[in-house]
């Protein structure tokens, strides 16, 4: 289903709902016009236990739900395409791993979900997905709309930190640092400064967040991938000594091969 008709379909809900909400304020005026005045009957105390043990069950199956919606197997559970993703933050940090399509990885620490999913610098010791992917309704809907009408592909078709941002009408950059993560890069506009991101590698021979060339570094997830080895981009072009591609990334061509042959099968 193309974005549009996602679109359509979400107008068409959310029209059907305001209808529905008109009719029922309707039916409630009404039902309310005859003014019948009727006693209400004292709860006897069996109602009382049974509307307590519901309130009970309610609430602490919504809970329940909600720790449960927190966990990895959450996903993996509702969505089977999940799985893929699951075993790839499952994966121990800095030994030979392997990618979302299955590829090996010479080390794990370059894919960003194994990379992040146990942390020694931030107030949180363990990641799970909802740490990285908020959470949000619109990109729940419209997942569970592909889903249901079986429009998408396996492997899933990969997404940019920009496109993971869009539903949330945020700056791509914003995936990977917030008021909760790498709050160090953020400026005073609570987006990533460049000079501040440069400062961070600026001990790189060849500096990977240097500006050179205006907005290379504005997606993360060109280099930075979530669950596929990371790579260099500016590899397409500099390849002289001084560039430096990190244990278990990739160059430019071989991420782009990486791609080539996930989606030709
Ligand atoms: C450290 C942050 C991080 C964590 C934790 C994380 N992801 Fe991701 N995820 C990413 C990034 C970055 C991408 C963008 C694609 C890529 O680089 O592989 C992504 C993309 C995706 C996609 C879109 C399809 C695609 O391949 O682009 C799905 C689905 C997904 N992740 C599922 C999960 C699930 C399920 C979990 C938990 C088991 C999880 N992710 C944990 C960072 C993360
Ligand atoms: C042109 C490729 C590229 C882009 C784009 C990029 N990075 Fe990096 N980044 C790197 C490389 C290479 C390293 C070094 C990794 C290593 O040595 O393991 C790095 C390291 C880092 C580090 C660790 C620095 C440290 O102090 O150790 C952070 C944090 C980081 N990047 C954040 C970001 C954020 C946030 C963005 C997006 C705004 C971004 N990067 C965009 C290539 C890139
Ligand atoms: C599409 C090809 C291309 C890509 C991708 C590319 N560059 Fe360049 N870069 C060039 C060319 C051509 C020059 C020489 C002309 C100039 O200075 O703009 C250059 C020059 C530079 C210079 C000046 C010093 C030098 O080494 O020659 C720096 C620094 C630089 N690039 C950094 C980067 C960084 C960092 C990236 C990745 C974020 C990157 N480049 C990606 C083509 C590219």
């Amino acid at each position: 289903m193309t974005d549009e008709k996602v679109t359509g379909t979400l107008d068409a809900a959310e029209a059907a709902a305001n209808e529905s909400a008109e009719a029922l304020a309707e039916a409630v005026v009404d039902s309310s016009a005859p003014k019948r005045k009727r006693r209400r009957k004292p709860l006897s105390n069996r109602a009382k236990i049974i509307w307590g043990v519901v309130i009970v069950v309610v609430v602490a199956g919504g809970f329940g739900m909600w720790k449960w919606h927190e966990q990895p197997s959450f996903c993996s559970t509702l969505c089977h395409i999940e799985q893929p993703y699951v075993d790839n933050l499952s994966q121990a940090q800095g030994v030979e791993g392997m990618d979302k399509y299955g590829n090996a990885v010479s080390n794990s620490n370059a894919m960003m979900a194994v990379l992040h999913n146990h942390t020694q610098t931030t107030a949180k010791p363990e990641m799970v997905c909802v740490d990285c992917h908020i959470p949000n309704l619109r990109e729940l809907a419209h997942d569970g709309i592909s889903f249901t009408f079986g429009n998408y592909t396996v492997p899933r078709s990969e997404r940019s930190a920009s496109q993971l941002e869009e539903w949330d009408g945020n700056e791509g950059s914003q995936f990977c640092a917030n008021e909760n993560c790498h709050v160090y890069l953020l400026g005073n506009d609570g987006l990533v400064s460049p000079e501040k991101l440069e400062e961070a590698t600026a001990d790189m021979a060849f500096n990977p967040h240097e500006r050179h060339h205006a907005n290379l570094n504005d997606d993360c997830t060109m280099c930075h991938k979530g669950h596929r080895a990371s790579t260099v981009v500016c590899t397409a072009c500099h390849q002289h000594e001084d560039v430096e591609v990190p244990d278990g990334w990739v160059d430019w061509s071989t991420s782009e091969q990486i791609l080539v042959t996930a989606f030709d099968n």
